[in-house]
């Protein structure tokens, strides 16, 4: 153990723990951040330690309102604005060209910010709070699947941290929509709880996320590293899929039935449920030394989509 992890529920209190410059977990509505300022380096740097997180992935900056958005960004186009418009707060990042002041440390050295005003009240009080915008990736150890209740952070990061502000669940349980609005037309970056659909109903043009051979050499660099992956093998299955079966110890998350002899099993209701159970389950299941995880692909509609991207990345372990 490094540092002392102080636990808390004041938000207030958090924000004087981030203006100190010092890194605080806190809660959002997509999955947990891991938070520093983004004016002070040395607290920039303190993040991709405690996560053990390649320099060449870009944080997220968070802010409390849309006008803080140009604190950051620079030459905002009339379609980001659009969309700011009708998502801000909310589950989006939008990619614009950064201002010249915020730290290549936290954009990794591109010349494109992420920016990202969450909804969620506690995440919007601390926020308020916080003397500055705050860099936050997703709070977990670098690979794993994201944090989703305060106790995967403490799981993932105690002794490593300064401080983690106590939340709920996170409601939605998937990181959010990333749109890359710094070229025209924008582009769908990572698929999340806002849909392709919801976004074209606002930019029509918007374009879908890049073909496969982009993908080795992604816009959103993030992308090409392992995510969202437990040490069980995941096995995708349902319609189309393969079946559950298996030699080792098998758990099963899905909307169906689940098969005999599982060990562990989730069924959920629809695919709202299944994303905000999905990283908790897969981390029960390496508390509980799974050694396969079948998980039944959703239909591709709505959240489903992010759901299926999710799944097949953790399928991949990438
Ligand atoms: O829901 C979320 O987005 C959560 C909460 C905490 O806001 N954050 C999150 O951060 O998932 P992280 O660091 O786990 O994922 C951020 C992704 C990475 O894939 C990164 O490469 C991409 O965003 N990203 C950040 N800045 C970017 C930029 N300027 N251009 C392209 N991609 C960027
Ligand atoms: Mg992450």
């Amino acid at each position: 153990m490094d540092v002392e992890t102080i636990l808390t529920d004041s938000p207030a209190e958090a924000a004087a723990h981030l203006n100190r410059g010092e890194t605080v977990a806190f809660p959002t509505e997509t999955v947990y951040g891991l938070g520093v300022d983004i004016t002070i380096e040395e607290a920039v740097r303190k993040i991709f330690l405690a996560k053990g997180r390649p320099s060449d992935n870009p944080l997220i900056v968070h802010v409390h309102a849309s006008e803080q958005v140009g604190e950051v960004a620079s030459g905002i186009s009339d379609t980001a604005r659009l969309l700011m418009q009708r998502f801000f707060p909310g589950p989006l990042t939008l990619v614009l060209c950064k201002q010249s002041w915020v730290s290549s440390l936290v954009t990794a050295g591109l010349s494109t910010v992420g920016v990202r005003c969450p909804e969620h009240p506690v995440a919007r009080e601390f926020l308020h709070h916080c003397r500055h915008p705050v860099a936050a990736p997703s709070a977990n150890l670098s690979g794993k699947p994201s944090s989703t209740d305060w106790k995967s952070v403490h799981e993932d990061l105690n002794g490593k941290i300064n401080c983690i502000l106590r939340g709920e669940h996170s409601a939605i349980g998937l990181e959010s929509t990333i749109v890359d609005c710094s070229t025209e037309p924008p582009r769908l970056l990572r698929a999340g709880a806002i849909g392709l659909d919801e976004l074209r109903a606002v930019v029509p043009g918007l374009l879908g996320p890049a073909a496969i051979e982009e993908h080795r050499r992604p816009k959103s660099p993030g992308l090409k590293y392992p995510h969202y992956a437990p040490s069980a093998e995941i096995r995708l299955c349902g319609e189309g899929y393969g079946t559950c079966s298996g030699g080792k110890k098998t758990a099963w998350i899905g909307l169906s039935h689940p098969p005999e002899g599982a060990a562990v099993t989730c069924r959920c209701g629809d695919a709202g449920e299944y994303a905000h159970r999905l990283f908790r389950f897969f981390r029960e299941c390496d508390r509980k030394n799974i050694g396969i995880i079948f998980c039944e692909m959703p239909a591709p509609e709505g959240i489903g989509q992010a759901l299926r991207d999710r799944l097949q990345r953790a399928a991949e372990g990438k």
